[in-house]
């Protein structure tokens, strides 16, 4: 009788979140947030639902269901691709594995983009690498005017920024699948923006935590890290009207090094961003 009573309390809404954060303690950074996430989603709840209904009992396949996501968790694969979105720029986003997960950092680069678009212009602003389509969905809903498009080398991350265009109604966004500037031969653009990947191949943090999980084409970029900065400072010049805009994300140690590969090939008013941590991750210049 008293272990039945055990049991009893055990399954409800309060009691599996509480034995889920003690359970991902031990191997997530983020063991409440992460608990909180999992149990809405096996339960079917929202956030004021996790309070209010907090006395309910869990069904069955419920029960079954957030034991599967905890294992999932545990063994390392991110909150995002088990629930299948994240927020960016307060644009619930679709992500899957095909798809790098979007960055609160990456929102510095969209704010930076967007001192620097006037309101009503309408310019042709390029995405590069966008993945399920983040900074370009971002800008495409702050800037109605402007036209949006978005690359990847990826068909099927494409495919989950088209989908992403659709549910949020934006239909100033077009998508091509291509190597960086291969689909754009013979436009010119008023802005372009990227956040390439540029983590060295052998970058030990690969190895760890949720970017294992991540698609390894979107996060490293050779053997020091530049091969996709530098192939974007080099080529944005013919792709750019005169005094358009690049901006790009880098990595935290990479502002020196970014810095003289925009001189090298002549851009101006070159300036560098801090993120909320103090890093210098964002650079804007134009040509
Ligand atoms: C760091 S992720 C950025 C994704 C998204 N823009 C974001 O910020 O969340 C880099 C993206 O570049 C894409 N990519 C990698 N190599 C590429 C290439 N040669 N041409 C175009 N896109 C490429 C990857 O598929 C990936 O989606």
């Amino acid at each position: 009788m008293k272990h039945a009573t055990l049991h009893q309390s055990f399954v409800t809404v309060d009691a599996v979140l509480r034995k889920a954060l003690h359970e991902l303690e031990l191997t997530s950074p983020t063991p409440r947030l992460d608990a909180e996430v999992l149990v809405m989603r096996a339960c079917d709840l929202n956030r004021s639902g996790l309070i209010t209904r907090s006395e309910i009992t869990l069904t069955n396949e419920q029960q079954h269901k957030l034991k599967s996501l905890l294992d999932r968790r545990k063994r390392g694969e991110p909150v995002a691709y088990l629930v299948g979105m994240r927020e960016f720029w307060s644009l619930k986003l679709k992500v899957t594995p095909a798809t790098l997960i979007p960055r609160p950092e990456t929102e510095l680069l969209v704010e930076k983009a967007l001192e620097h678009i006037p309101e009503n212009v309408e310019w042709a602003i390029a995405d590069l690498g966008t993945g399920s389509g983040a900074i370009a969905l971002a800008l495409a809903k702050e800037r109605s005017r402007c036209r949006l498009i978005a690359t990847d080398l990826s068909p099927a991350a494409l495919e989950v920024a088209k989908s992403n265009a659709e549910k949020l109604s934006l239909t100033n966004v077009e998508f091509r699948a291509g190597d960086w500037f291969a689909p754009f031969a013979g436009e010119t653009l008023d802005m372009i923006v990227s956040n390439p990947p540029y983590i060295r191949t052998s970058d030990p943090h690969l190895k760890l935590g949720d970017v294992r999980y991540e698609p390894i084409t979107a996060l490293s970029s050779g053997a020091d890290g530049f091969d996709a900065i530098r192939h974007i400072a080099q080529h944005a010049r013919e792709f750019l009207k005169p005094e358009g805009w690049l901006l790009f994300e880098h990595g935290w140690d990479q502002a020196i090094a970014v810095g003289e590969l925009l001189c090298q090939h002549s851009y101006r008013d070159m300036v560098f961003h801090q993120d909320l941590a103090g890093h210098t991750r964002v650079a804007t210049c134009r040509r």
